[in-house]
């Protein structure tokens, strides 16, 4: 089994970092192979809406760190995908990788329903954000890029680590760390 572990936030050590690591310590622990890519030092354009990904080929045609990063989404069984939230949204590396992921959609106008997921099936992602302001605020991030996940086939879990009101990257988030072993646990043992 491999988890693939995108990390959104420029805080290398920050809460959603420190989160996403407890899951893939405890998903080792139980076997699992992982690998972690830091999107702020990775070189990647955004999608430059070429659509060639829909017409050349069935891959983005950008060569630049993120062929990597789109690669090991095909090849894993679980991907946490992780951010910050910036200005009510994700943080714009989040923003300029997912995006990307655009190539991971076949396109077929000719059909009803035009869109079909690229990814092999029964993957599961983890959608992890981490916010300054209490639960009550920034659920719409999760009402709108929930239908692109459950587009690409995955079955989403969302873990929100709210109220880090000091914005100390070092915050007590031991209760989601605790959220992030249990669902190793129930993850990587069900596969
Ligand atoms: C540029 C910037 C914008 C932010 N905007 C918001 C926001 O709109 N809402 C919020 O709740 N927190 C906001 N925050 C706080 C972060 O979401 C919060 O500190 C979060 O826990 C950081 O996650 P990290 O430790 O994984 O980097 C912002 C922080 C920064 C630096």
């Amino acid at each position: 089994m491999k988890v693939v572990n995108i990390l959104g936030s420029p805080r290398i050590n920050g809460t959603s970092a420190r989160i996403a690591k407890t899951f893939i310590d405890e998903a080792e622990r139980l076997g699992a192979e992982s690998e972690s890519y830091y999107l702020n030092g990775m070189k990647f354009k955004g999608c430059q809406g070429c659509e060639q990904c829909h017409s050349k080929s069935d891959k983005c045609i950008l060569q630049d760190d993120l062929e990597n990063v789109l690669e090991a989404l095909h090849s894993s069984d679980i991907a946490i995908f992780s951010s910050p939230v910036y200005y009510g949204d994700v943080s714009g590396q989040f923003k300029m990788f997912f995006d990307r992921t655009w190539s991971l959609v076949d396109v077929n106008y000719d059909n009803e329903m035009p869109f079909s997921t690229r990814l092999p099936e029964d993957k599961t992602a983890i959608f992890l954000l981490s916010q300054g302001d209490y639960a009550e605020k920034h659920t719409d991030i999760i009402e709108r890029y929930k239908p692109y996940f459950e587009l690409y086939g995955y079955e989403l879990t969302v873990i929100r680590a709210t109220g880090l009101t000091s914005g100390d990257p070092a915050a007590d988030v031991s209760d989601w760390q605790a959220k992030m072993t249990d669902l190793a646990q129930s993850l990587v043992n069900a596969n």
